[in-house]
C-alpha cells in the first residue's frame, strides 16, 4: 500500500500537518508506504487552461515542482489532502494543486487514474460551529470520485485555531488514527 500525503497549510507542525502525521504514523505502522510533500515548500502554477492536456499530452505540460507530485498520486493507493480553512474556502497552495489535478481527466472527461483509490481529507478551522464550512469537503469530494477514488474519509477539526490546538485534542488524534485503521483494514 502505498499512501501520498499532501500538507497544504504554510504552517510547520500546525493543525492538519499534527492529524495528518498522526495518521500517516499509525498507516506505516499498518504497513503502508508514506510519501509526503509539504506544498509550500514547493514552487509551482495554478492549471493555465491550455488544454494541452486534453489535446496533445496525457499529463500535464507544465513542468515544476508539482509534476512529481501529480506522478506519485498516479502511484498511489492513498492519497491524504490537508487544508486550513482561509477565508471560508481551501488555502491556495491546496487550490493551486487541485487545479492542476484537471490533467488526469482525458478530453472525454473519463479518469485517467487507475479505479480503487482512497481519499482523506483533513480539515482544519477556527470556527467551532460544525456546520460553518461544511461544503467544502463534498464540493473537493465530487471532483475526487470523478477521478475514479472509491473510499472518501473526512477528518475535521473544528474550532482549533493557534498552533498545537488540534494536538491537545485527543478526540480529533484519535479519529486520525482510526481513520487510518480502517483505510489500512
Ligand atoms: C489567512 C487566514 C484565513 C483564515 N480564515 C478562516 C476562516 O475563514 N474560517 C475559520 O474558521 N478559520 C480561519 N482561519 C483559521 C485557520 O483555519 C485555523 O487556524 C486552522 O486551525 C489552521 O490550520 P493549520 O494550523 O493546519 O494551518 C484563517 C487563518 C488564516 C491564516
Amino acid at each position: 500500500m502505498k499512501t501520498v500525503c499532501l500538507l497544504g497549510s504554510p504552517r510547520v507542525r500546525g493543525n492538519s500537518a499534527v492529524l495528518a502525521t498522526r495518521y500517516c504514523e499509525t498507516a506505516e505502522k499498518l504497513g503502508s508506504e508514506i510519501q509526503t510533500f509539504t506544498l509550500n515548500k514547493l514552487s509551482y502554477r495554478g492549471c493555465q487552461a491550455c488544454m494541452t492536456c486534453k489535446t496533445k499530452l496525457d499529463k500535464c505540460v507544465l513542468e515544476d515542482d508539482l509534476t512529481h507530485v501529480l506522478d506519485a498520486i498516479r502511484e498511489a493507493d492513498v492519497l491524504v489532502i490537508t487544508t486550513p480553512v482561509y477565508f471560508g474556502e481551501v488555502s491556495g497552495q491546496f487550490k493551486g494543486f487541485i487545479d492542476r489535478t484537471f490533467s488526469y481527466l482525458a478530453a472525454d472527461h473519463s479518469s485517467r487514474l487507475s479505479p480503487g483509490k482512497k481519499l482523506v481529507f483533513i480539515q482544519t478551522q477556527a470556527e467551532a460551529d460544525q456546520s460553518k464550512f461544511a461544503d467544502i469537503f463534498p464540493r473537493y469530494e465530487s471532483a475526487f470520485k470523478w477521478y475514479g477514488f472509491a473510499e472518501t474519509y473526512l477528518v475535521r477539526a473544528c474550532g482549533v485555531y493557534d498552533k498545537g490546538e488540534a494536538e491537545a485534542r485527543e478526540d480529533l488524534m484519535r479519529l486520525a488514527e482510526e481513520t487510518a485503521e480502517k483505510v489500512m483494514a
